[in-house]
């Protein structure tokens, strides 16, 4: 059987025979045949944006591999920094690479100190963390006027650098600026993950150094975020990046598409949501109540995978671990339960809906004491690495400006109306 489809315009009676390569067929070569007929995909759901070699997730068969290597392996014997490495490079590291990528990030944290004092310090005491965050990205781009030359790779490799290691002290500042306390300068002598939450929990001692356990179920959670391919904010990355805007620029709107709840606002909208449950008694009726259309089981469903998402699986082993350290979080029984309930339940079912990774990232950013409104910021720095592997990409392969078309559906022409004569 041939690898092609066949697509006659019977207006026409033409044919054209398209190859199907790679499980795609090639829209230009429709359009040659139908010009002035859009495919209408609304939210792109059987649209392929791009070719990409850095990761492959099956939604059916529920895996995810970055650059070939199963999340699994990587959650349990990679580092974040490592795995950021090999996104972008699309191999894991010799010891030499990995010593000089872990220095350069690490000696990078620090932000300008005008940055800090006269961006940093100006905002309202009750600004949204993921704002500031979505700001703070934009504002770098007036600090390293040098990103613009995004033809150079030297210079890309400058501001990936500058943005993996400056997101962890941005997110930091975020909180230090929501709870009124002095901002905590990165600490050299720590790895990523302890560096941050060093940033987040110091006040003042000498030698701060976080639980194990902690810093490295952080590092963990941070691989599981570092990538999952055209998603909402990676596609903005790459739509953003197409027109040639700085990766700080680009980088921001990627983190403004995160922001939303249906795509990296949801780990603090399933804590709100099991709050609302509040106990085992009220689980049915919520179920019930989203069955009836009136809102979502935050933390479930997803676009791609119509299986359990990998992620979710380790994030729950992950959680065990975190709670054996900082005592179970109480609202993780009724979360147990809702997804048991859940998972048997056929509205659930028939539509392919499993907790995804966002279900349980919340009940650990909670256990270990990130406040609700930092879980999106925690999902920024670890995507971070993931938007710059597609903006690298994108340039590489000299992909042309994003530019969708569209159904109009407005009204057809019609003369100005003065406003004395409008009823
Ligand atoms: N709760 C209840 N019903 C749902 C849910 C849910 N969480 N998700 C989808 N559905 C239903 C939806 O109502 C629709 O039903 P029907 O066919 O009767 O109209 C059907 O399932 C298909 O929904 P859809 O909106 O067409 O699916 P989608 O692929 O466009 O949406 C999603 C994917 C992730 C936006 C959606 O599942 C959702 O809103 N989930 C809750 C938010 C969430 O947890 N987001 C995090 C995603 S994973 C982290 C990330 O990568 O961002």
């Amino acid at each position: 059987m041939s690898e092609s489809v066949t697509i006659t315009d019977n207006r026409t009676g033409e044919s054209v025979e398209i190859p199907i390569v790679n499980g795609g067929i090639d829209g230009k070569t429709m359009s040659k045949l139908m010009p002035g007929v859009w495919y209408f995909d609304e939210g792109f759901k059987s649209t392929a944006s791009t070719a990409s070699a850095i990761t492959e997730l099956d939604g059916e068969q529920g895996f995810l591999r970055y650059r070939g290597y199963p999340i699994e392996q990587l959650a349990e014997k990679s580092t974040f920094l490592e795995v950021c490495y090999l996104l972008q490079n699309g191999e894991l590291p010799t010891k030499e690479q990995s010593d000089i990528w872990t220095h350069d990030v690490t000696h990078h944290t620090y932000v300008h100190e005008n940055f800090r004092r006269r961006f940093m310090e100006g905002f309202h005491h009750d600004a949204h963390p993921m704002g500031m965050m979505v700001s703070a990205i934009a504002a770098l781009s007036t600090f390293y006027p040098d990103a613009k030359d995004i033809e150079d790779p030297e210079n890309r490799y400058r501001q990936i650098n500058r943005l993996v290691s400056k997101a962890p002290t941005i997110a930091a500042m975020t909180y230090k600026a929501s709870v009124g306390q002095p901002f905590v300068y990165p600490d050299n002598n720590l790895n990523y993950a302890e560096n941050f939450l060093s940033m987040m929990w110091k006040v003042n001692e000498k030698d701060y150094k976080p639980d194990p356990v902690l810093s490295k179920a952080l590092d963990q959670l941070l691989i599981l975020h570092a990538d999952h391919e055209q998603n909402c904010s990676t596609t903005t990355m790459r739509v953003v990046g197409s027109s040639h805007a700085d990766p700080y620029i680009a980088a921001a709107a990627a983190t403004a598409g995160l922001y939303g709840p249906r795509h990296g606002g949801a780990n603090e909208q399933v804590i709100y949501m099991l709050d609302e449950i509040g106990s085992y008694d009220n689980i049915e009726p919520f179920i019930e109540s989203v069955k009836a259309g009136e809102g979502r089981l935050m933390g479930f469903g997803h676009r791609v995978y119509k299986a359990y998402d990998p992620r979710a699986r380790i994030v729950k082993e992950t959680a065990d671990r975190v709670f054996e350290v900082t005592g179970k979080n109480p609202m993780l029984d009724i979360a147990l339960k809702l997804e048991e309930i859940a998972l048997n339940d056929d509205y659930f079912k028939s539509r392919n809906l499993y907790p995804n990774v966002d279900f349980y990232t919340g009940l650990i950013y909670q256990a270990m004491g990130i406040p609700l409104n930092m879980f999106t910021v925690m999902f920024t720095i670890g995507r971070m690495p993931g938007w710059l592997a597609h903006w690298s990409e994108l340039l590489e392969q000299d992909q042309p400006i994003a530019r969708p078309r569209q159904i109009y559906t407005g009204s057809p022409e019609r003369d100005y109306v003065a406003m004395a004569d409008r009823k």
